[in-house]
Parts: structure tokens; sequence; C-alpha cells
């Protein structure tokens, strides 16, 4: 979906982000390198350009969401851009409208752009094939969070200097999480060495096909790791019982100060949020100098610009 431009630079063509499992290793540098020439406008006294003045986006979030949907609202200001946010409380949604029709009223307003989060897997992948504006995927059911997973490379390589042979171990509920696919997809197409552990039946059936390894030993998995992604226990999306209790959760696989020593010295925490403390991560730990997660809400404006410049660029010439 990408071709070259002059002077042999990729040159982006998709008018939707979808997930990571669609994009090559170029593409996503491609988005990390626009995002870091954004990441100096929020440093600015001005935080704004006019790179999306005139076009309208709409952040439709069918889930609730903190960080995602403030920071792609702050990106969408940051840009210039028109922008609405809605949820399913208080839309027509509520009152029996489809998504397929409120998808087709909102093309309707002439909206350029859809940012939508939605709680069933592969619902924008859906979408997208009868709208014409560009649509970026904020978390789709357990399926993929792209911008989330590319935060994450961002963080990683402002703070590490690269991404390719970083060791980078995912702990927690892996099969519930759309934070770890997007980051799986990701981190392996630009060589990352990917470490996943948590109970066994929170880990996919055959993820070790995707690339990473799975390691069920919490000591061993972080033993020498870059970083540490700690993911919640999502209660909301589990309707039997996947392991005996919380308690037991946070003694096995909860980490503390005194487990995070096994891996490298300067070695970092991430952690997409919302965060237990308590549960995966111990409170000290969570506020440590080897905490990053605040850095990576930072960073998500900046990844988020880049991701609705470059789609704004592609719907400019559909049209
Ligand atoms: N990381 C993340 O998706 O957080 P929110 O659910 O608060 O958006």
């Amino acid at each position: 979906m990408t071709q070259n431009g002059q002077n042999g630079k990729i040159k982006w063509t998709r008018k939707d982000l979808l997930g990571l499992r669609d994009l090559s290793a170029e593409e996503i540098e491609l988005i990390l390198d626009t995002a870091k020439s954004f990441s100096e406008v929020s440093q600015r006294e001005v935080k704004k350009v006019p790179a999306l003045r005139g076009k309208t986006v709409v952040n439709l979030f069918l889930e609730p969401s903190t960080r995602t949907r403030v920071s792609f609202e702050l990106a969408e200001k940051r840009l210039s851009a028109d922008t609405i946010s809605m949820a399913s409380a208080g839309s027509s949604m509520s009152k029996g409208e489809s998504l397929w029709d409120t998808i087709a009223n909102i093309e309707a307003l002439k909206v350029d752009l859809i940012v939508m989060r939605h709680g069933s897997s592969g619902a924008p992948h859906r979408i997208s094939t009868y709208t014409r504006c560009g649509l970026v995927n904020a978390g789709d059911g357990i399926n993929e969070h792209p911008t989330q997973g590319l935060l994450d490379m961002f963080t990683l390589r402002e703070l590490k200097g690269k991404i390719k042979g970083l060791k980078v171990v995912f702990v927690g509920d892996i099969l519930h999480s759309r934070v770890a696919r997007s980051n799986v997809w990701g981190l392996t197409k630009l060589g990352a060495e990917v470490v996943i552990c948590g109970p066994k039946t929170l880990i996919p059936w055959g993820i070790e096909e995707l690339g990473v390894k799975v390691v069920h030993d919490v000591k061993k998995a972080i033993d020498g790791a870059d970083a540490v992604t700690l993911l919640r226990i999502q209660m909301e999306r589990q309707n039997e019982t996947l392991f005996p209790s919380i308690r037991e959760y946070a003694s096995t696989f909860g980490l503390k100060t005194e487990l995070f020593k096994l891996a490298k010295p300067d070695a970092i925490l991430m952690h997409p949020g919302p965060i237990n403390r308590g549960v995966e991560i111990e409170s000290a730990l969570a506020d440590s100098p080897q905490s990053y997660i605040l850095k990576q809400v930072t960073n998500g404006i900046a990844v988020r610009m880049a991701v609705l410049y470059l789609l704004s660029g592609v719907i400019k010439n559909e049209k």
C-alpha cells in the first residue's frame, strides 16, 4: 500500500489506520519519524500548527476511554482540525440506530476522518470498506490498538535510541489485550525480541507463530529485559474464571521493585493504562524513576498527530 516517492523515500498511501498487522516496517518507521517532528509542537507556547485546518474529525468512542480519547482530541486541536466527540450514550445509537447508519450520517455531514473505538474486533475494518472518510482504529475488541502500539514503540525508540535487538517483555492478560497484539505486530517487524508472560489461560493459543517467545516464569521472562510492559487483567472481557483470584495473580505475576531488578539496570517500565496499583504493578514501582508510563501518554499526542496528518493527505487526494 505504499510506493516510493521521489528521492526513494516511502510515500504514505492509506486512508485508514486499522492495525499494525497491515503495515510494513517502512510504514511504521515513517509514522514514528513524522511523530518525532510533531513532538516539538507540544513544547511551544502556542501548541498549534495549521496542518489539518479545514478538516473535520469525529471521535466515535463506543467503549470507555481516558487517555486515547483525550489524546486524539488534543492531537486534532493541535493540528487545527474541527473536532466533535461522541459516545454511544447520548447518541441515537442508544435509540437503536445501527453503527452503519450512524457512520452514513457522519459521512453526510462532510466529515473527513473518523476515530473509532469499538468493543467488537474487526468493526473498524468492516466500516472502512464502505465509508469515504479516513478511519483510525482507536481500539477494536481484543484485536488491535495501533496508535497505542505506535506510541509504545516511539517511547522505546526515544529512550533506547533503537528498537532492533531490544528485549521487550509483556506481562499480564495477553489473551484480551489489543495493546499486546499491536505491539507484537509492530515490534517484531522492527526487529525486537518479544517475550510474552502470563498465566497459561491468559496467553493466546499459537501466539508463538507471530515470532514471540512465551515464558510462564515471570523471573525468567524479565531476566535481562530492556523494557517491561505490564498489562492489566481485563475483567470486563472475561465471562469465565481464567485464574484463581486477583490476590494470587498479584502475588505471582504482579511486578514488584525486587523482581524488576532482574531486568537490565537501565530497563524501562511501561504500561498502556489504566493501571491497577497493587495488582499488576506495585504502587512504588509505578511512581519510580524507571517508570515511563506518563511519558507514554505524552508521546501519544505526537504519534496521533502524525497518523492524522498522514491519513489526511490521502483523503485530500481521493476527493
Ligand atoms: N491505553 C488506553 O487505551 O487507555 P484508555 O482506555 O484510557 O484510552
